[in-house]
Protein backbone atom coordinates (compact mmCIF):
# COMPACT_ATOMS: atom_id res chain seq x y z
CA UNK A 1 0.00 0.00 0.00
CA UNK A 2 1.26 3.50 -0.68
CA UNK A 3 2.41 5.53 2.14
CA UNK A 4 0.04 8.62 1.64
CA UNK A 5 2.43 11.86 1.69
CA UNK A 6 2.00 14.38 4.51
CA UNK A 7 -0.44 16.89 3.12
CA UNK A 8 -1.56 15.29 0.18
CA UNK A 9 -4.80 13.02 0.38
CA UNK A 10 -4.36 9.82 -0.77
CA UNK A 11 -6.30 8.51 -3.54
CA UNK A 12 -7.69 5.18 -2.83
CA UNK A 13 -8.31 5.70 0.96
CA UNK A 14 -8.17 9.40 1.38
CA UNK A 15 -11.15 10.35 3.24
CA UNK A 16 -10.35 7.42 5.52
CA UNK A 17 -6.72 8.71 5.97
CA UNK A 18 -8.09 11.91 6.44
CA UNK A 19 -10.18 10.80 9.39
CA UNK A 20 -7.56 8.69 11.20
CA UNK A 21 -5.48 11.71 10.48
CA UNK A 22 -7.84 14.07 12.56
CA UNK A 23 -8.62 11.23 15.28
CA UNK A 24 -4.91 10.79 16.06
CA UNK A 25 -4.35 14.35 16.16
CA UNK A 26 -7.53 14.78 18.61
CA UNK A 27 -6.26 12.34 20.51
CA UNK A 28 -2.66 13.64 21.27
CA UNK A 29 -4.06 17.04 21.41
CA UNK A 30 -6.44 15.33 24.55
CA UNK A 31 -3.55 13.73 26.10
CA UNK A 32 -1.29 16.98 25.40
CA UNK A 33 -4.14 18.98 27.52
CA UNK A 34 -3.94 16.43 29.90
CA UNK A 35 0.04 16.53 30.00
CA UNK A 36 -0.32 20.48 29.96
CA UNK A 37 -3.07 20.33 33.07
CA UNK A 38 -0.98 18.41 35.63
CA UNK A 39 2.56 20.08 34.95
CA UNK A 40 0.16 23.64 35.34
CA UNK A 41 -1.42 22.58 38.60
CA UNK A 42 1.59 21.11 39.91
CA UNK A 43 3.27 24.70 38.81
CA UNK A 44 0.54 26.10 41.34
CA UNK A 45 1.35 24.35 43.81
CA UNK A 46 5.09 24.05 43.85
CA UNK A 47 4.68 27.84 43.73
CA UNK A 48 2.76 27.73 46.94
CA UNK A 49 5.05 25.60 48.65
CA UNK A 50 8.06 27.50 47.88
CA UNK A 51 6.57 30.53 48.70
CA UNK A 52 5.87 29.26 51.88
CA UNK A 53 8.94 27.90 52.47
CA UNK A 54 10.66 31.10 51.78
CA UNK A 55 8.50 32.97 53.67
CA UNK A 56 6.39 31.76 56.76
CA UNK A 57 6.16 27.56 56.74
CA UNK A 58 2.19 26.71 57.55
CA UNK A 59 1.40 23.24 58.79
CA UNK A 60 -1.92 21.43 58.39
CA UNK A 61 -2.42 20.91 62.10
CA UNK A 62 -0.31 21.40 65.26
CA UNK A 63 -0.09 18.64 67.60
CA UNK A 64 1.83 18.47 70.97
CA UNK A 65 0.52 15.15 72.43
CA UNK A 66 2.72 12.42 70.59
CA UNK A 67 5.40 11.92 67.78
CA UNK A 68 5.45 9.17 65.59
CA UNK A 69 8.46 9.68 63.44
CA UNK A 70 11.28 8.27 64.95
CA UNK A 71 11.97 4.58 65.77
CA UNK A 72 8.91 4.35 68.49
CA UNK A 73 6.49 6.80 69.18
CA UNK A 74 6.90 9.36 72.47
CA UNK A 75 4.34 9.73 74.22
CA UNK A 76 4.57 13.71 75.71
CA UNK A 77 8.20 13.51 74.75
CA UNK A 78 9.17 9.94 76.31
CA UNK A 79 9.27 7.23 74.01
CA UNK A 80 7.00 3.88 74.59
CA UNK A 81 9.58 1.37 75.72
CA UNK A 82 10.98 3.59 78.56
CA UNK A 83 7.62 4.10 79.98
CA UNK A 84 7.24 0.49 79.83
CA UNK A 85 10.18 -0.61 81.65
CA UNK A 86 9.18 2.16 84.29
CA UNK A 87 6.21 -0.10 84.72
CA UNK A 88 3.90 2.77 84.38
CA UNK A 89 0.38 2.22 84.17
CA UNK A 90 -3.02 3.77 82.50
CA UNK A 91 -2.93 6.52 85.26
CA UNK A 92 0.45 7.68 84.18
CA UNK A 93 -0.02 7.36 80.39
CA UNK A 94 -3.29 9.24 80.59
CA UNK A 95 -1.49 12.13 82.65
CA UNK A 96 1.24 12.47 79.76
CA UNK A 97 -1.65 12.24 76.66
CA UNK A 98 -4.31 14.22 78.71
CA UNK A 99 -2.42 16.36 80.88
CA UNK A 100 1.68 16.51 79.50
CA UNK A 101 2.41 15.76 82.70
CA UNK A 102 4.06 13.37 84.61
CA UNK A 103 2.06 12.31 87.41
CA UNK A 104 3.17 11.82 90.97
CA UNK A 105 1.85 7.93 92.01
CA UNK A 106 -1.52 8.98 93.94
CA UNK A 107 -2.79 11.10 91.08
CA UNK A 108 -1.85 7.86 88.26
CA UNK A 109 -3.36 5.72 90.59
CA UNK A 110 -6.36 7.82 91.42
CA UNK A 111 -6.75 7.99 87.36
CA UNK A 112 -7.00 4.35 87.71
CA UNK A 113 -9.42 4.24 90.28
CA UNK A 114 -11.70 6.43 88.71
CA UNK A 115 -11.28 4.61 85.58
CA UNK A 116 -12.20 1.22 87.19
CA UNK A 117 -15.04 2.91 89.21
CA UNK A 118 -16.80 4.49 86.16
CA UNK A 119 -16.26 1.11 84.03
CA UNK A 120 -19.67 -0.07 84.45
CA UNK A 121 -22.87 0.24 86.30
CA UNK A 122 -25.59 -2.49 85.02
CA UNK A 123 -27.32 -3.14 82.12
CA UNK A 124 -30.09 -0.86 82.82
CA UNK A 125 -28.03 2.65 82.50
CA UNK A 126 -28.87 4.88 79.02
CA UNK A 127 -25.07 3.99 77.79
CA UNK A 128 -25.66 -0.30 78.14
CA UNK A 129 -29.05 -0.35 77.27
CA UNK A 130 -28.39 1.51 73.98
CA UNK A 131 -25.74 -0.92 73.19
CA UNK A 132 -27.69 -4.28 73.92
CA UNK A 133 -30.18 -2.79 72.19
CA UNK A 134 -28.27 -1.95 68.90
CA UNK A 135 -26.01 -5.18 69.42
CA UNK A 136 -29.17 -7.33 69.58
CA UNK A 137 -30.52 -5.61 66.33
CA UNK A 138 -27.42 -7.37 64.72
CA UNK A 139 -25.26 -4.08 64.73
CA UNK A 140 -21.41 -4.63 64.57
CA UNK A 141 -19.62 -3.97 67.60
CA UNK A 142 -17.91 -0.50 67.07
CA UNK A 143 -21.38 0.60 66.05
CA UNK A 144 -23.17 -1.06 69.32
CA UNK A 145 -20.67 0.54 71.49
CA UNK A 146 -20.95 4.24 69.91
CA UNK A 147 -24.91 4.25 69.74
CA UNK A 148 -23.89 3.31 73.92
CA UNK A 149 -21.61 6.12 74.08
CA UNK A 150 -24.00 8.80 72.29
CA UNK A 151 -26.19 8.47 75.03
CA UNK A 152 -23.73 10.31 78.02
CA UNK A 153 -24.78 13.68 78.22
CA UNK A 154 -26.17 16.12 81.47
CA UNK A 155 -28.41 13.45 82.75
CA UNK A 156 -26.24 10.67 82.40
CA UNK A 157 -22.49 10.27 83.20
CA UNK A 158 -21.71 13.59 81.15
CA UNK A 159 -22.49 15.96 83.94
CA UNK A 160 -18.76 15.97 84.97
CA UNK A 161 -17.71 19.04 83.36
CA UNK A 162 -20.54 21.22 84.28
CA UNK A 163 -20.26 19.75 87.98
CA UNK A 164 -16.45 21.03 88.09
CA UNK A 165 -17.52 23.88 86.46
CA UNK A 166 -20.17 25.11 88.80
CA UNK A 167 -19.17 24.03 92.02
CA UNK A 168 -15.50 25.61 91.37
CA UNK A 169 -17.46 28.59 90.21
CA UNK A 170 -19.37 28.97 93.99
CA UNK A 171 -16.81 28.14 95.83
CA UNK A 172 -13.99 30.62 93.60
CA UNK A 173 -16.61 33.25 93.67
CA UNK A 174 -16.96 33.00 97.57
CA UNK A 175 -20.47 31.83 97.99
CA UNK A 176 -21.14 29.81 100.63
CA UNK A 177 -22.85 26.49 100.06
CA UNK A 178 -26.40 27.49 100.46
CA UNK A 179 -25.71 31.02 98.89
CA UNK A 180 -24.67 28.65 95.82
CA UNK A 181 -27.42 26.30 96.44
CA UNK A 182 -29.79 29.37 95.99
CA UNK A 183 -28.14 31.23 93.40
CA UNK A 184 -28.73 27.76 91.14
CA UNK A 185 -32.14 27.79 91.80
CA UNK A 186 -32.52 31.29 91.40
CA UNK A 187 -30.39 30.55 87.66
CA UNK A 188 -32.93 27.73 87.85
CA UNK A 189 -30.12 25.30 87.02
CA UNK A 190 -30.51 22.13 88.84
CA UNK A 191 -27.43 21.79 90.10
CA UNK A 192 -24.83 19.34 88.08
CA UNK A 193 -23.56 16.39 89.81
CA UNK A 194 -26.24 16.12 92.24
CA UNK A 195 -29.08 14.09 92.70
CA UNK A 196 -29.87 10.39 92.01
CA UNK A 197 -32.63 8.37 90.48
CA UNK A 198 -31.71 5.57 92.63
CA UNK A 199 -29.33 6.24 95.25
CA UNK A 200 -30.07 8.57 98.21
CA UNK A 201 -28.68 9.08 101.46
CA UNK A 202 -29.90 6.08 102.72
CA UNK A 203 -28.90 4.00 99.94
CA UNK A 204 -25.94 5.88 99.65
CA UNK A 205 -23.44 4.96 96.06
CA UNK A 206 -20.49 3.06 97.18
CA UNK A 207 -18.02 4.35 94.43
CA UNK A 208 -18.74 7.74 95.73
CA UNK A 209 -17.77 6.55 99.25
CA UNK A 210 -14.72 4.61 97.62
CA UNK A 211 -13.38 7.96 95.60
CA UNK A 212 -13.71 10.09 98.83
CA UNK A 213 -12.27 7.97 100.86
CA UNK A 214 -9.35 7.83 98.27
CA UNK A 215 -8.96 11.42 97.74
CA UNK A 216 -9.09 12.26 101.48
CA UNK A 217 -6.28 9.43 102.30
CA UNK A 218 -3.95 10.96 99.35
CA UNK A 219 -4.77 14.11 98.02
CA UNK A 220 -2.76 17.00 99.47
CA UNK A 221 -6.21 18.74 99.66
CA UNK A 222 -9.91 18.35 99.19
CA UNK A 223 -11.44 21.53 99.37
CA UNK A 224 -13.61 21.13 96.45
CA UNK A 225 -15.23 17.89 97.40
CA UNK A 226 -15.34 19.24 100.76
CA UNK A 227 -17.38 22.41 99.47
CA UNK A 228 -19.43 20.21 97.56
CA UNK A 229 -20.08 17.73 100.71
CA UNK A 230 -21.42 21.04 102.32
CA UNK A 231 -23.72 21.51 99.42
CA UNK A 232 -24.77 18.01 99.71
CA UNK A 233 -25.70 18.56 103.02
CA UNK A 234 -28.34 21.69 101.64
CA UNK A 235 -29.86 19.31 99.05
CA UNK A 236 -30.26 16.24 100.89
CA UNK A 237 -32.22 18.33 103.52
CA UNK A 238 -34.55 18.98 101.26
CA UNK A 239 -34.85 15.48 99.32
CA UNK A 240 -32.98 12.15 100.01
CA UNK A 241 -31.75 11.69 96.71
CA UNK A 242 -29.73 14.90 96.04
CA UNK A 243 -26.54 13.51 97.00
CA UNK A 244 -23.16 14.56 95.81
CA UNK A 245 -23.62 11.76 92.66
CA UNK A 246 -20.85 9.85 90.80
CA UNK A 247 -20.49 13.05 88.00
CA UNK A 248 -20.42 15.58 90.77
CA UNK A 249 -17.84 13.63 93.08
CA UNK A 250 -15.49 13.05 90.29
CA UNK A 251 -15.54 16.60 88.78
CA UNK A 252 -14.47 17.99 92.47
CA UNK A 253 -12.21 15.88 93.19
CA UNK A 254 -10.44 16.34 89.74
CA UNK A 255 -10.52 20.10 90.05
CA UNK A 256 -9.00 18.86 93.60
CA UNK A 257 -6.16 16.86 91.41
CA UNK A 258 -5.44 19.82 89.13
CA UNK A 259 -4.74 22.03 91.70
CA UNK A 260 -2.68 19.77 93.22
CA UNK A 261 -0.96 19.43 89.77
CA UNK A 262 -0.31 22.30 89.58
CA UNK A 263 -2.86 23.91 87.02
CA UNK A 264 -4.03 27.49 87.34
CA UNK A 265 -7.39 28.32 87.53
CA UNK A 266 -7.23 29.38 83.48
CA UNK A 267 -5.84 26.49 82.93
CA UNK A 268 -8.62 24.02 84.52
CA UNK A 269 -11.55 26.40 82.73
CA UNK A 270 -10.12 25.89 79.65
CA UNK A 271 -9.81 22.11 79.90
CA UNK A 272 -13.03 21.66 81.64
CA UNK A 273 -14.87 24.06 78.30
CA UNK A 274 -12.75 21.40 76.51
CA UNK A 275 -14.74 18.24 77.95
CA UNK A 276 -11.80 16.93 79.61
CA UNK A 277 -13.47 15.44 82.71
CA UNK A 278 -16.22 13.90 81.09
CA UNK A 279 -13.53 11.98 78.97
CA UNK A 280 -12.56 10.10 82.22
CA UNK A 281 -16.24 8.76 82.06
CA UNK A 282 -16.07 8.36 78.72
CA UNK A 283 -13.15 6.09 78.52
CA UNK A 284 -14.31 4.34 81.60
CA UNK A 285 -17.36 3.08 80.13
CA UNK A 286 -16.57 2.62 76.92
CA UNK A 287 -15.00 -0.84 79.04
CA UNK A 288 -18.13 -1.71 80.56
CA UNK A 289 -20.26 -1.14 77.24
CA UNK A 290 -17.66 -3.29 74.87
CA UNK A 291 -18.22 -5.84 77.49
CA UNK A 292 -22.23 -5.68 77.25
CA UNK A 293 -22.16 -6.03 73.64
CA UNK A 294 -19.74 -8.90 73.42
CA UNK A 295 -21.76 -10.64 76.09
CA UNK A 296 -25.32 -9.97 74.05
CA UNK A 297 -23.65 -11.54 70.75
CA UNK A 298 -22.10 -14.42 72.81
CA UNK A 299 -25.65 -15.00 73.88
CA UNK A 300 -26.57 -14.65 70.65
CA UNK A 301 -29.38 -12.63 72.03
CA UNK A 302 -31.98 -11.97 69.85
CA UNK A 303 -33.82 -8.70 68.46
CA UNK A 304 -35.10 -6.79 71.50
CA UNK A 305 -38.22 -5.01 71.35
CA UNK A 306 -40.02 -3.43 74.06
CA UNK A 307 -42.84 -4.94 75.37
CA UNK A 308 -46.44 -3.01 74.90
CA UNK A 309 -46.93 -3.38 78.62
CA UNK A 310 -44.19 -1.28 79.05
CA UNK A 311 -45.48 1.49 77.33
CA UNK A 312 -48.44 4.05 78.54
CA UNK A 313 -49.93 5.16 74.95
CA UNK A 314 -51.06 8.52 75.63
CA UNK A 315 -52.34 9.78 71.92
CA UNK A 316 -54.57 12.74 71.20
CA UNK A 317 -58.58 11.65 70.30
CA UNK A 318 -58.45 12.86 66.29
CA UNK A 319 -61.27 15.00 67.81
CA UNK A 320 -58.99 16.61 70.00
CA UNK A 321 -56.53 17.87 66.99
C1 LIG B 1 -29.94 12.81 88.11
C2 LIG B 1 -31.31 13.42 87.92
C3 LIG B 1 -31.68 13.36 86.45
C4 LIG B 1 -32.31 12.61 88.75
O1 LIG B 1 -33.52 13.26 88.68
P1 LIG B 1 -34.86 12.80 89.40
O2 LIG B 1 -34.57 11.92 90.57
O3 LIG B 1 -35.70 12.24 88.35
O4 LIG B 1 -35.40 14.14 89.98
P2 LIG B 1 -36.40 15.13 89.27
O5 LIG B 1 -35.79 15.69 88.05
O6 LIG B 1 -37.73 14.43 89.15
O7 LIG B 1 -36.54 16.26 90.37
C5 LIG B 1 -37.13 16.01 91.64
C6 LIG B 1 -36.91 17.23 92.51
O8 LIG B 1 -35.54 17.33 92.85
C7 LIG B 1 -35.01 18.55 92.38
N1 LIG B 1 -33.72 18.30 91.80
C8 LIG B 1 -33.38 17.24 91.05
N2 LIG B 1 -32.10 17.34 90.71
C9 LIG B 1 -31.64 18.47 91.23
C10 LIG B 1 -30.41 19.11 91.19
N3 LIG B 1 -29.39 18.58 90.52
N4 LIG B 1 -30.25 20.27 91.84
C11 LIG B 1 -31.29 20.81 92.52
N5 LIG B 1 -32.50 20.25 92.59
C12 LIG B 1 -32.67 19.09 91.95
C13 LIG B 1 -35.97 19.02 91.30
O9 LIG B 1 -35.92 20.41 91.16
C14 LIG B 1 -37.27 18.54 91.85
O10 LIG B 1 -37.67 19.44 92.86
P3 LIG B 1 -39.23 19.77 93.11
O11 LIG B 1 -39.85 18.47 93.51
O12 LIG B 1 -39.20 20.79 94.17
O13 LIG B 1 -39.72 20.25 91.77
C15 LIG B 1 -31.33 14.88 88.41
O14 LIG B 1 -31.09 14.91 89.79
C16 LIG B 1 -30.36 15.76 87.68
O15 LIG B 1 -30.67 16.23 86.60
N6 LIG B 1 -29.18 16.03 88.29
C17 LIG B 1 -28.23 16.92 87.71
C18 LIG B 1 -27.48 16.29 86.56
C19 LIG B 1 -26.54 15.19 86.99
O16 LIG B 1 -25.83 15.31 87.96
N7 LIG B 1 -26.53 14.12 86.20
C20 LIG B 1 -25.62 13.01 86.40
C21 LIG B 1 -26.32 11.89 87.13
S1 LIG B 1 -25.18 10.61 87.57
Amino acid sequence: MEKPKKGLQNKTYGTEINDFDKKVKREALKKERAYVDVPKKTQRISKQTSRISTTKREYQFITTISDDRGEEVKYAGIPLSKLIEENKNIGDIIGLLWFKKKLPPYASKFIEFIIETLADHGPCVSGAHNAIVAARAGKDLISSVASGLLTIGPRFGGAIDDAAYYFKWGKDTGLSPQEFVDEMKRKGIPIPGIGHRVKSIKNPDKRVILLINYARKFFPKTEYLDYALEVERITTAKRENLILNIDGCTGVLLIDLLKSLGFNDEEIKERTEAGLLNAFFLLGRTIGIVGHVIDQKLLKSELYRTPYEDVLYKLPKEEEL
